[in-house]
């Protein structure tokens, strides 16, 4: 086995090959242990290779990669887990970070319910940091236990889960439905992760750097005997598919929940009104550093369960809960240098480069500062001390910077006026649709921009679009520079090409198995989600959600690039039908028209179309009343809401759009119906009173 050197004479550029040599060999013998289940060298010399990694990290913290095998200690690679599709998807919570937020969000419910002064009771629960597992019980006996995965398809860890005390392997008491999907968090306590990195520490291994990821890692061991040695305990607080109800408010399904044997955080509170909802967040603030488990913050849930089911969901999460964070934790650090990055858009983002400096677990080294004007602002200057924060996932960014201990000679940043692309052009101030100056500054290469194009594969590959795993970012941009990727249907073309798989092949670090698990990650995804393909297309304004609403619209693939083939031409029917959709406005179908108008687009989405299978998007609902029927709601409602009845008619498979024109079905005209109950009948339409509407919905 190749050692090259003894650590301690390692400096730092020698550090990083080594580590990124050891990712690689370590995959590679991982792969032949977990999935050939043939070993391809001894115990000792990998647990040798493994200590050698930890011991180069432990000098080089900072050189740390992302895919270090000590990050994945001998958990399994995705693969290896059976998937596991979710009865109910598991969804994410929208954040609330101040107690404005707070009260807007029973503001919120109280509006979309329509219930004036009536007080509204939530359940505030501690939002637990640890990963989510759901576990199907049939019968009262648990069959299956899944990880959340993309909230759709998690992976099937049911012996693992199995070893969880706190997981009851049959529901005690009575009541439960015959089927259940039990929801709930796996997380490691305080004490019980020390004890753990202790371990770790004698035996030579790298401790982990938090509780969430201790018990992530120990969920995912291949070896449930592994995972049993592992104090992982389980909170319940939710459900997905139930057979029949088995309360009627999140309170009383707590109570249940604990009744059949599941434990239930003690700290959850049922309380009254937006004031109630500040009082459980201070109590549970002031009670943190005592729990013995890490919070992130405090989940409001709306207690009433026919509230809940009125609410329903805005794209992937409830509008019935909210996730009401913890104030970001901060540390100071050095700004070493800006860089100055681009985006996909063309947009520039000035970036710091940090000392490495560990926030609330997790070693930052780059932060964002937004833009130009942001830099003068704070009169952030290289070589300053600056006071760094993060929260949750996002971005970490800088607050300010310590005057006190600015250096001598520090020089006030000045900003580039060129892009730091080859090509060197101007950046342009961006102006909006009236002319005012924004603080975006756009790098107006556009596709001749060599970073504009990387960018907007690395946007095409990321998890949220196509999700290709294998094709990080070291690896996209490799094969970029070297010509063999540079649109995405490149990089479903590419392993198809023998020639090219052959030399790669041949490269150091790469090999046999490489090139193997790129080409079934890449093969993967040959076939993809309407709305995925969407997203992953990368048009200005059309997120995840944006993207979702349109693929519903449009159903499939053909007739969702063929209505873009029409906006591109600015036809007025086609525009006016993409306005009709939800979510959608002027924004997205100006970008969409620049987007699909652009030639080169066009032929590039083609190329990549030919190259999938794209799947339609998932039907709306065919067995109601109103299903497919477009609606237009006018003039005010009663009984609900505006949001609410159109949330409540698209559930039933209506489309609802707000103008009237001949391809409405049904016009719902409340009091004060103008101009468009004018038109509906002058064009004959059906027109309903609100009434009529619920009685025809069955409401
Ligand atoms: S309820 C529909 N309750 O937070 C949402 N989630 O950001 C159902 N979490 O994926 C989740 N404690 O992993 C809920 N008391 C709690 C929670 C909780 C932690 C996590 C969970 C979820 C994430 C959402």
């Amino acid at each position: 086995m190749p050692d090259t050197g003894a650590v301690e004479m390692l400096d730092e550029p020698a550090a990083a090959a080594e580590l990124a040599r050891l990712a690689d060999v370590l995959a590679s013998h991982d792969l032949r242990y977990y999935q050939d289940q043939s070993p391809s060298v001894s115990d000792a010399d990998y647990d040798a290779l493994k200590r050698r990694n930890a011991a180069i990290e432990a000098r080089f913290p900072h050189l740390v990669r992302d895919n270090s095998p000590s990050l994945r200690v001998g958990a399994r690679r995705s693969e290896s887990f059976a998937p596991v599709a979710h009865g109910v998807p598991m969804l994410s919570l929208d954040n609330a970070f101040s107690d404005e937020d707070a009260a807007e969000f029973d503001a919120r419910v109280r509006r979309f319910l329509r219930l004036g002064d009536e007080v509204v009771a939530y359940t505030a629960e501690p939002k637990i940091d640890g990963l989510s597992a759901s576990l199907r019980y049939e019968n009262g006996v648990l069959i299956q236990g899944a990880t959340r995965g993309d909230g759709r398809v998690g992976e099937d860890v049911t012996a693992n889960l199995r070893t969880i005390p706190e997981i009851p392997h049959r529901l005690a008491g009575t009541g439960w439905p015959e089927v259940i999907e039990v929801r709930g968090e796996v997380y490691l306590g305080h004490a019980e992760f020390a004890a753990l990195n202790a371990a770790a520490e004698q035996s030579g291994d790298k401790a982990y750097a938090n509780p969430r990821n201790a018990a992530s890692g120990s969920l995912r061991q291949i070896d449930p005997a592994i995972t049993a040695g592992r104090p992982l305990r389980f909170f319940a607080y939710a459900w997905g598919l139930i057979s029949e109800p088995f309360a009627e408010s999140q309170w009383d399904a707590l109570a249940a929940l604990r009744s059949w044997g599941f434990s239930v955080t003690p700290q959850a509170r049922r309380v009254e009104g937006a004031t109630g909802l500040l009082d459980a967040y201070a109590g549970l603030e002031a009670a943190r550093p005592g729990l013995g488990f890490d919070i992130d913050g405090v989940v409001y849930k709306v207690d009433r369960l026919d509230w809940q089911t009125r609410l329903g969901f805005v794209s992937r999460s409830p509008r019935w809960a909210v996730a009401r964070k913890f104030p970001a934790e901060r540390a100071r650090t050095i700004l070493e240098a800006i860089d100055i990055q681009v985006g996909r858009t063309g947009a520039v983002t000035p970036v710091a480069r940090l000392r490495p400096v560990t926030v609330g677990g997790v070693v930052v080294e780059n932060a964002t500062l937004h833009n130009a004007d942001e830099i003068a602002r704070k009169d952030v200057r290289i070589g300053d001390t600056v006071v760094v924060q993060r929260a949750g996932d996002v971005i970490p960014q800088i607050v300010e910077v310590v005057l006190e201990a600015r250096p001598a000679g520090a020089e006030p940043f000045v900003y580039p006026t060129h892009c730091p692309c080859p090509l060197r052009t101007p950046l342009a101030r961006e102006t909006t649709t009236a002319g005012v100056e924004t603080v975006v500054r756009r790098c107006t290469g556009e596709f001749a921009c060599p970073f504009q194009r990387i960018e907007h594969l690395k946007h095409f590959v990321s998890r949220r679009a196509f999700d290709i795993e294998g094709l990080g970012e070291k690896q996209l941009t490799a094969f970029f520079d070297e010509g063999l990727i540079g649109e995405p249907a490149d990089i479903f073309r590419l392993v198809r090409n023998e020639t090219v798989l052959a030399t790669l092949r041949e490269r150091d670090g790469y090999g046999e198995t490489s090139v193997r698990n790129l080409r079934a990650a890449i093969e993967a995804r040959r076939t993809i989600a309407l709305d995925r393909f969407i997203f992953a297309l990368g048009i200005r304004h059309v997120g995840e959600t944006t993207a979702l609403v349109i693929a519903r619209g449009y159903g499939d693939a053909e007739s969702f690039l063929a209505a873009m083939d029409r906006v591109a031409d600015r036809d007025p029917e086609a525009m006016a039908e993409l306005d009709a959709f939800d979510q959608v406005g002027a924004a997205v179908i100006e970008a969409a028209a620049a987007y699909f108008g652009e030639d080169h687009n066009r032929r590039i989405v083609r190329a990549l179309r030919s190259e999938l299978t794209i799947l339609d998007a998932e039907k709306p609902k065919t067995d109601t009343a109103v299903a497919g029927k477009t609606v237009v709601f006018t003039g005010s409602l009663e009984r609900m809401t505006r949001d609410e009845a159109k949330a409540r008619a698209e559930s039933l498979g209506a489309k609802v759009s707000s103008a009237v024109s001949k391809k409405t079905d049904i016009v719902v005209a409340g009091p004060g119906a103008g101009s468009k109950l004018k038109t509906a009948a002058e064009l004959g339409l059906t027109v309903l009173t609100e009434e009529e509407w619920l009685a025809l919905i069955g409401a």
